[in-house]
């Protein structure tokens, strides 16, 4: 697989709740190599400042588009907001493995976690193409409703209960548990830390294998400057999120 840099058209960059945008941009090299869990160097200024690009996950992809649903929470997010459509950025990718789809998976839960569901619709328009029924589980602080498709039909989680189960997105999993055919079942969570290691013990513990997709700060996002290490579980070795990652069979790394 290749990586390129693609000069990339803006064709919709637009707010799709409190705080977090919808950015889509016409990306030929990429949309035809992108897989689901694999993210994007995007590099959010041409002026030098800040002078890395920022990762983020592809959450969509359709024919020659991608597109990425981000969170404001610095710089380089701030002046990404600010990108007008018609615009064009720099975006380098697919970096990254991907989320790995078993030939035997019949039902697959996808839990994110805040922005941590950015990578899972396109996961999930993989896996309904292949057959399989998904459920999709989005925990977040508050109620703030996303206006936008990719979104339909998931279970909300709120914190304050402020819009459906009330606490957070692995309880919500325990919630309909009973439910669930757990038959093929396999289970893929995006968020931060802690909720990804309460995915971990959830779902070690009902004995279904799960894969997350692991934040760090980078710098190179393709294994040169060592710069994203997370410990391995079976040994004292280190992987590097960008290129061992950012998906993990969950039982493979120390969180
Ligand atoms: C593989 C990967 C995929 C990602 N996908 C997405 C995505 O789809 N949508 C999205 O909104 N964000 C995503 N992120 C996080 C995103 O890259 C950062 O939020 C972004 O780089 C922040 O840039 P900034 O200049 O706005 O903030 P900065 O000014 O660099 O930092 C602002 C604050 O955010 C924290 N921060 C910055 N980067 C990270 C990080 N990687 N992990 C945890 N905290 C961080 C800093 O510690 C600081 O407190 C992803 C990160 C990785 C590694
Ligand atoms: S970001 Fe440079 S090695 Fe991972």
């Amino acid at each position: 697989m290749s990586v390129c840099i693609d000069n990339c058209e803006v064709i919709e960059n637009s707010q799709v709740a409190e705080n977090i945008y919808f950015l889509k941009t016409v990306a030929p090299n990429i949309a035809r190599e992108v897989y689901p869990g694999q993210f994007c160097n995007i590099l959010v200024s041409d002026y030098g400042t800040p002078l890395l690009r920022r990762p983020f996950s592809v959450a969509f992809r359709e024919k020659n588009i991608i597109g990425f649903l981000y969170d404001i929470v610095g710089m380089g997010t701030e002046l990404l907001s600010k990108v007008d459509v018609g615009e064009k950025i720099s975006i380098e990718g697919p970096l990254g493995n991907g989320f790995n789809i078993d030939g035997s998976l019949e039902v697959a839960l996808l839990l994110g976690g805040g922005i941590g569901i950015a990578p899972l619709p396109f996961l999930r328009e993989k896996l309904q193409k292949r057959g399989i029924n998904t459920l999709t589980f989005w925990g977040s602080k508050t109620s703030g409703k996303l206006n936008l498709s990719l979104f339909d039909n998931i279970y909300f989680a709120t914190d304050d209960g402020s819009e459906g189960f009330q606490g957070n997105v692995v309880e919500s999993v325990g919630n309909l548990w009973s439910s669930i055919s757990h038959a093929n079942l396999k289970a893929y969570a995006c968020g931060p830390t802690p909720m990804l290691i309460a995915a971990q013990n959830f779902f070690q513990e009902k004995n279904v294998p799960l894969e997350i997709s692991v934040e760090s700060r980078m710098a190179c996002g393709f294994g040169i400057c060592q710069g994203c290490p997370i410990k391995s579980a079976d040994s004292d070795e280190y992987k590097l999120v960008c290129k061992d990652g950012p998906v993990f069979n969950s039982k493979e790394v120390v969180l």
